[in-house]
């Protein structure tokens, strides 16, 4: 975990003023038994770096679908995606472990937090993958203060004991976001991260993100509200299975 401090990680390969992330021409189907859903077909998207591009779209449109295909979540069926200009289809399974723990933090539209884990514990479980008991005892100070902190920013300090099912939907979001953050990605990639929340805390939400944003953090985020939309360089529609 040498890459979980403050400092940004070291490009994995210089970019040249190309996109750190794009998906080119990817298409998706899901099969239900015998039915064909075809979602994704011929979605294209590029990310440059330190860019913040939204993504609106109708309920089923694919929105999350595309995200988990950039972030190395789910495959495509046909089509690119690079990373820095490397296929990430290309990735061994330890390379691509490697994209989405150190170069990417990923806001899922349901959480996904861990129900026997404290908020706090929750928050720091990144900066955990892949490090010896040596290194961590080194660590553990930094990285519970990184965890506070965010955490303390998105006006969670007086929930670090708790865990996932003693907090509201809009407080389960926030600690998804500390933890999407630990290891200071280059790429955030968040799915409706403000989709529960009220007009207030969902500022102070934008405000974090736009913060590391103003840092070099590149953002792609779903989200159904213009309004939010609106904080991005960018905005994109995602409509019939392509991106408009
Ligand atoms: N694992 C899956 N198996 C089968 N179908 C799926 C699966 N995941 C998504 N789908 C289908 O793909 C379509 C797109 O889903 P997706 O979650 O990407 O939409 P979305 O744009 O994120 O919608 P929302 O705004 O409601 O979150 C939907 O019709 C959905 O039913
Ligand atoms: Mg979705």
């Amino acid at each position: 975990m040498t890459s979980s401090g403050h400092q940004p990680h070291a490009p994995a390969a210089p970019v040249a003023g190309g996109p750190i992330l794009e998906a080119r021409d990817v298409h998706r189907t899901y099969r239900l038994g015998r039915v064909e859903v075809p979602v994704l077909k011929g979605a294209s998207i590029a990310v440059h770096p330190g860019e913040w591009v939204s993504i609106l779209g109708s309920s089923g449109s694919g929105k999350s679908t595309l995200l988990h295909i950039l972030g190395g979540l789910d495959r495509a069926d046909r089509g690119h995606v690079a990373f820095r200009g490397e296929e990430i289809v290309g990735y061994s399974p330890r390379r691509l472990d490697r994209y989405r723990n150190d170069h990417v933090g990923f806001v899922f539209q349901f959480y996904h937090l861990l129900p026997e884990l404290t908020v706090l514990e929750n928050a720091m479980l990144p900066a955990t993958v892949g490090v010896g008991m040596i290194e961590w005892s080194r660590r553990r100070h930094e990285v519970r203060e990184r965890a506070r902190a965010l955490l303390d920013r998105l006006g969670l300090s007086h929930r670090f004991r708790h865990r996932p099912a003693e907090l509201s939907g809009g407080e389960r979001q926030r600690v998804a976001i500390a933890r999407a953050l630990m290891r200071n990605p280059e790429v955030l990639l968040a799915d409706e991260p403000t989709g529960n929340l009220d007009a207030r805390s969902g500022e102070s939400l934008l405000e974090v993100i736009a913060e590391q944003h103003r840092a070099g953090l590149a953002v792609v985020m779903v989200t159904h509200d213009q309004w939010v939309a609106a904080r991005a360089d960018r905005t994109v529609h995602l409509a019939d299975g392509r991106v408009a």
